[in-house]
């Protein structure tokens, strides 16, 4: 039996996106955001708003956005619960490491293993909805998280997921079979 459950944000997985700018005294801010996703092959789309971040992208036209890692659930939870606009330490509490992005003015956490340096291109506003779009220009990896053709591996991410139905994390499960193969046979007109 189904059963109606209302207005609900019914999405699973979340991502959980470690959002990185400067303020502007110079110091890193770093936010946790799960709405957000890749909406093009360059482009990235963040329903972030009122936040020290959107001032701090605002002001420089760029930030990074990196995946959380397993090791660092704390510090990406933590995130998410402080705002550098209270709390001036907010990135030096967690003892990370932030260095300049090579192409964007924004910076990179080390400890998180992939990261995209994007620059700011628009905020599209609809009906209660902010959305800040970016330009990606570069990726920038740890190649533990490499394979021998340079490719990323997911696995080797060990990326948390963000479940907003329980408010937990979890972490990325195996691998269920191959995206663009699995429904070959359907279209083969045989069974599954
Ligand atoms: C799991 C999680 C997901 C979040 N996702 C979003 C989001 O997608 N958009 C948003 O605006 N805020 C989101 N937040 C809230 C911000 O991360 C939080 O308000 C943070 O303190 C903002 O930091 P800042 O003021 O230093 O920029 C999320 C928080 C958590 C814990």
């Amino acid at each position: 039996m189904r059963k109606d459950l209302g207005v609900y944000p019914a999405v699973f997985p979340m991502p959980v996106l470690m959002i990185a700018t400067y303020c502007e005294d110079g110091s890193v801010d770093v936010m946790n955001a799960a709405w957000g996703t890749v909406c093009s092959m360059d482009k990235v789309a963040l329903c972030i708003s009122g936040h020290q971040t959107n001032k701090n992208i605002d002001r420089t036209k760029a930030f990074t956005v990196a995946i959380a890692d397993a090791a660092h659930m704390a510090e990406a939870d933590f995130f998410g619960i402080a705002s550098a606009e209270k709390m001036k330490d907010k990135f030096a509490r967690t003892g990370l490491t932030a260095v300049k992005s090579n192409w964007v003015n924004a910076p990179v956490i080390e400890e998180f293993p992939l990261t995209m340096e994007c620059e700011y291109v628009e905020t599209v506003n609809t009906e209660g909805v902010q959305c800040v779009v970016g330009r990606i220009i570069n990726v920038t990896a740890h190649d533990y998280v490499l394979n021998e053709r340079g490719k990323v591996d997911a696995t080797k991410l060990d990326a948390i997921l963000f479940d907003q139905f329980g408010n937990k994390y979890f972490r990325i499960g195996e691998e269920a079979g191959g995206a663009w193969k699995a429904g070959v046979p359907l279209m083969k007109g045989e069974q599954a």
